[in-house]
């Protein structure tokens, strides 16, 4: 990723500009996940959001989805990891971190991005 556009994230303007990181729009969005999981019969044991900003849509899928599923989600932005992280649990974990960066291979029987499914 062009180093400006990472910059916009991890430098803190993005926090300047958008005090919430977007939060309350959460629940709207989480509700289409689960719409979408649900129009399709999916059952992921697994959910990964890749730029999960405050973490607030993967905390409302581990209230509504069934206890054996695992959330992780991924963000590049120190400032919104700290926002996230303050909602970490057993099975929902918050990474300061790009995916594309990791070292070893990850596996998410689900993977989304904001408005996309991924694999
Ligand atoms: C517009 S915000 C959306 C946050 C959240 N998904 C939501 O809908 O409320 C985009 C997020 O993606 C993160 N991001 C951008 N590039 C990323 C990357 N390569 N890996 C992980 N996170 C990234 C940013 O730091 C930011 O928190």
């Amino acid at each position: 990723m062009d180093d400006k556009i990472k910059g916009r994230y991890t430098e803190g303007d993005y926090l300047d500009k958008n005090p919430t990181w977007h939060e309350e729009d959460s629940a709207w969005k989480a509700r289409h996940v689960l719409e979408m999981l649900s129009r399709n019969d999916l059952h992921p044991a697994s959910v990964c959001e890749v730029g999960c900003g405050a973490g607030e849509i993967l905390n409302q899928l581990y209230s509504e989805m069934p206890d054996n599923v695992t959330f992780t989600g991924y963000d590049i932005s120190p400032q919104a990891h700290e926002l996230s992280r303050q909602k970490a649990k057993e099975r929902l974990q918050f990474l300061l971190k790009d995916l594309m960066e990791e070292d070893k291979p990850v596996s998410y029987t689900h993977l989304t991005l904001p408005t996309k499914r991924i694999v």
